[in-house]
Parts: structure tokens; C-alpha cells; sequence
């Protein structure tokens, strides 16, 4: 791999905003990054895995038991040699998650198995957003040294405006490098 050229892991949570993750992924590529795929079950419910699996060429991984990957588990060889981690859409319930290391899916055990950075890009309502237990899940991230782009105010999927509006891909993908540089 080149030296501009970077391993990503593009872990997309179960928002609406998971649409806009398709752009993150296929930009990365044309940026010639390696850019591995993995769904939350809830993702699944959003954006189908052949959108992901022809923007990035590579195989989608949704699952933590998967006899197709690596013996030695999905989120072993996910992690191996990755640059960087971008969660986007980061749900509520994916960054409760992480905040609090449960690994009981293939998303929250490949954030506990991986050793680069990691960038969130929160994407829900305002109610949720501005939730006690939600800024307490991104403080105690942040803590843990998470990097955040977003959420952005603006327009929402719930037809109101407010702010947890999921960042654009070019904002993501401006975020990513600036955390390679
Ligand atoms: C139509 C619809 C839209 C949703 N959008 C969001 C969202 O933008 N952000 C969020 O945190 N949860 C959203 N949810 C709820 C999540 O899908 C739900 O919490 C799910 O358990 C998340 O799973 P995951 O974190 O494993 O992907 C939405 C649910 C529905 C039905």
C-alpha cells in the first residue's frame, strides 16, 4: 500500500442517513483508499449490502460469526492493519454502545478490536441528540479518543429542522484526512 493509499473500516449504523454513507464510501475509493464495509443489522433495514460491495469491490461483513471470514473471527481481520475507523451514521445506539465496550454485535466488537483512530459522525433526531444520555455517551467518547465530525443542523428525515443532521461526505471525507495528516 502506498503511502497515501489507507485501510478504512466503514462501520454504517441504522439511521436514515446510511444512504449518504454510500457517497463516504465510493469517494474513498476514488481517493484509492481499501475501504472494508460493515453493516449493523438496522443498517440492513436502510441500504442493501450490493450498493456497499460495488462501491468498495470487497465483500460486506455483517455478521460476527461468519464462516466465510477469517477463522479467527470477522472483527480480527477487519482490524488487522486499519488506518482508520469511520462510523457514519454513528446511532445513538451504536455510540451507547461503544461508550459502554458491550461487543454484542460485529460493529461494537470491531471497535473494541481495533487499534487506529476512530471518526463518528453522529446523524439523529434533535430530541435524541439533546438527550442526557446521549451527549453523556459522546462526552465519555470523546474521553476515550474518539474524534467527532458533526452532527450539523439542518434538515431532517423526522421533516423538521434541527441539529443532528448527519455531516456531507465531503465534510467526512475532509475530516478523515485531516486525521491521516
Ligand atoms: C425510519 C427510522 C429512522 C431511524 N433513524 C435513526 C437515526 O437517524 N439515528 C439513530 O440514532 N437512530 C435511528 N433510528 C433508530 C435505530 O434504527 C435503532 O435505534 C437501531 O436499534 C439502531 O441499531 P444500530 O445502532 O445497531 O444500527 C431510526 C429508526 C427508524 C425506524
Amino acid at each position: 500500500m502506498s503511502d497515501s493509499r489507507r485501510a478504512i473500516v466503514l462501520a454504517v449504523g441504522g439511521g436514515i442517513a446510511a444512504y449518504k454513507s454510500a457517497i463516504v464510501c465510493s469517494r474513498l475509493v476514488q481517493c484509492g483508499h481499501e475501504v472494508r464495509v460493515v453493516m449493523t443489522r438496522s443498517a440492513l433495514k436502510f441500504v442493501g449490502v450490493s450498493t456497499f460491495s460495488a462501491l468498495s469491490g470487497r465483500r460486506v461483513a455483517t455478521e460476527t460469526f461468519d464462516p466465510e471470514q477469517n477463522p479467527l473471527g470477522a472483527h480480527i481481520e477487519l482490524a488487522e492493519g486499519c488506518d482508520l475507523m469511520i462510523v457514519a451514521p454513528a446511532t445513538a445506539n451504536l455510540m451507547s454502545r461503544f461508550a459502554l465496550g458491550s461487543a454484542d454485535d460485529l460493529v461494537s466488537t470491531l471497535y473494541l478490536q481495533i487499534s487506529s483512530p476512530v471518526l463518528l459522525a453522529p446523524a439523529m433526531s434533535e430530541s435524541m441528540w439533546g438527550k442526557p444520555a446521549v451527549q453523556r455517551n459522546v462526552n465519555r467518547l470523546r474521553e476515550d479518543g474518539c474524534h467527532f465530525i458533526g452532527p450539523s443542523s439542518g434538515w431532517l428525515s423526522c421533516r423538521a429542522s434541527g441539529e443532528g443532521r448527519m455531516s456531507e461526505p465531503n465534510e467526512i471525507l475532509e475530516a478523515a484526512e485531516a486525521l491521516f495528516n
